[in-house]
Formats: C-alpha cells, sequence, structure tokens
C-alpha cells in the first residue's frame, strides 16, 4: 500500500472528523479556518472561528466590516497581520470573486503556498501539495530527508481521496508524529526512516534557537475616574490597527505609580512592559474609552490583561 493510501485509512479510523470548518465545501469558511490555524493551535481557534462566521457569515459581510471592527473580534489570537490581511483579502474577494486554483488562492493577502493549497483541496478538490509544520514533519521523518520536500508532496498527493489525505498529514503531525512522536500507533512506522535510524529528534531538524532580543518599553497608563488614554497604533509594525497605552522605550525615573511588569512573546523578541499609573482629576485631549468598554475593542492580549486588572482594583475602591 501506498504512503497516501496508508494515511487515508489511518485518516477514516483515527483522524479528526468534526471539527467545525469540516464537512463544508464552503471556500469562504475554508479560508476562514485555514487562516486562523496558521501559528495557532485548533483548541484556541474554535470559540473564535465560531464568533468569526457568527458575526460575519460571508464575504460580503466580513468585505462590509471596519477593520477595525475586524481586530475587535480577532484580539486575543495573535498575529494580527492575519486579520488585517483577511480584511483586505474580503475586499478583494468581494471585487473578483472567489479564486478557484491553489495558484490564484496562493495570491490573496495572508495567503501563503500551504494555505492555498489546503483551502484549493478542502474547497475544490484540487490535487495541491501542503508543507505546513505538521505536513512537514510526517514526510522529513518518514522519508528520513529534509531536501526538496516541496517536490516530494507533490510527487505523494494521490490520485483520489485528496481531502482526507491532506487531512490525514495535518491530524497525524498535530497527534501522533509530534516531537515526542508516538511510534507505536503510527499507520507508516514500517517504512519510516526516521524512526528506524533513531533520528525522530534531528527530523525536522530543529531551528536553531538564539536567544531572543528583549525589548523594554513602559506604558502610560492615565486613568480619570473609570476611562483610560488609548492610542491606535500604526501598520504596519507590531500590533497595528489595534488599540494600546501611550508607549515608550524604557524610561528610568518616571513620574506616577509602577503597576506589575507584564512579558509577551513575539516570534523575533520578548517585549519587557513596565506598566505606569497616572491618575488624572480629569480627562485630557487624546482618546478616552471606559475601562468596560475598552476591554472588548481591538486590544492585543497584555493590554486585555492590564485593564482587567484596572477594572478589579477600581471595582475594588469603589
Ligand atoms: N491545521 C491547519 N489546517 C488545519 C485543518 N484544516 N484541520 C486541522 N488542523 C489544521
Amino acid at each position: 500500500m501506498s504512503f497516501a493510501q496508508k494515511l487515508i485509512r489511518w485518516q477514516r479510523a483515527h483522524g479528526r472528523h468534526d471539527l467545525p470548518w469540516q464537512g463544508t465545501r464552503d471556500p469562504y469558511r475554508i479560508w476562514l479556518s485555514e487562516v486562523m490555524l496558521q501559528q495557532t493551535q485548533v483548541a484556541a481557534v474554535v470559540p473564535y472561528y465560531e464568533r468569526f462566521l457568527q458575526r460575519y457569515p460571508s464575504v460580503a459581510a466580513l468585505a462590509a466590516a471596519s477593520e477595525d471592527d475586524v481586530l475587535r473580534l480577532w484580539s486575543g489570537l495573535g498575529y494580527y497581520a492575519r486579520g488585517r490581511n483577511l480584511h483586505k483579502a474580503a475586499r478583494l474577494i468581494r471585487e473578483h470573486g472567489f479564486p478557484r486554483t491553489a495558484e490564484r488562492i496562493g495570491e490573496l493577502p495572508g495567503v501563503g503556498r500551504s494555505t492555498a493549497a489546503a483551502i484549493a483541496v478542502f474547497a475544490f478538490g484540487e490535487r495541491a501539495a501542503i508543507l505546513d509544520g505538521n505536513a512537514k514533519r510526517v514526510i522529513a521523518r518518514r522519508f528520513g530527508t529534509e531536501e526538496d520536500l516541496w517536490r516530494l508532496a507533490e510527487r505523494l498527493l494521490p490520485v483520489t481521496n485528496i481531502e482526507a489525505y491532506t487531512q490525514a498529514l495535518m491530524d497525524l503531525g498535530a497527534t501522533l508524529c509530534t516531537r515526542t512522536p508516538q511510534c507505536g500507533s503510527c499507520p507508516v512506522r514500517a517504512k519510516c526512516v526516521a524512526r528506524k535510524t533513531g533520528r525522530t529528534a534531528e527530523l525536522p531538524a530543529p531551528k536553531a534557537k538564539r536567544p531572543l532580543p528583549q525589548k523594554m518599553v513602559t506604558w502610560f497608563v492615565y486613568r480619570a475616574g473609570d476611562a483610560v488614554l488609548l492610542e491606535r497604533r500604526p501598520a504596519p509594525g507590531i500590533w497595528g490597527g489595534l488599540w494600546c497605552f501611550p508607549e515608550r522605550a524604557m524610561m528610568r525615573a518616571v513620574r506616577g505609580r509602577a503597576l506589575p511588569p507584564m512579558e509577551h512573546g513575539f516570534t523575533h523578541f520578548r517585549l519587557r512592559i513596565q506598566p505606569v499609573l497616572h491618575e488624572m482629576t480629569r480627562t485630557a485631549r487624546g482618546v478616552w474609552l471606559q475601562v468596560d468598554e475598552a476591554i472588548t475593542a481591538a486590544v492585543p492580549t497584555p493590554v486585555k490583561k492590564l485593564l482587567q486588572d484596572l477594572k478589579r482594583t477600581s471595582t475594588a475602591r469603589a
């Protein structure tokens, strides 16, 4: 039996079948799920996916929304360029219709080669190869190589059942062929080069982990009663389009009350945040939001956390 056939058979018996984006051919729903699943685990995606569809049941609804509203709903999922690109792409799709081939789907903002292939497979049944992190682990280990993986992935494609095969690569990589794999239950263990040569830890080669640089910033938390001052961050840049506290490079002596510091990890650096609270008697220039309102705005996770702390302390104060 071929590699693909073994995977398809395994998928039928042991793969995932009731994820909320399965059982549809609607390219909008599939595209939305694949973009959310970039860099984010299934369990974290599911509630966002359902909320998004409720709010924006179609491309037209998404295209008609404001970017700010889209980012508000995206708040907490991270990698906000995905949310901005999704919105941009929705407007392109409204103009030109949904592209029908992996190649054309890959021209949408925020859709790379593997995501485009996944969408083309699940929406249109196209024979296209994916190579996301999961597929890469499975194929690199089974064939004992990291060279020319795209070519290999294309050669392995089955003639039929491309959907089950593609889902199998994702599911096998997510459930068994993980960083510390459970080879005992794997459908391709008998021929797996990495397993037979004891190289599952090296295939695929772990990314060279340089210690991430740390950036230190001060956040100015201006509060007047139950309102706080927020600024919309420019795009591009981290958190572009999201609402944040005014930020400066870390300063030593600043006036105000230091709140507990926070840390936030990005792919390329760690951010160390020192919030400083300034109690004001009245609001000044800028955008002031009630803390309750700000919590549900398009804010990144550390801002939301800080707002929740502020809400708790102000409730305690009252
Ligand atoms: N990761 C990326 N795409 C996925 C999908 N369609 N199902 C499960 N995990 C995924």
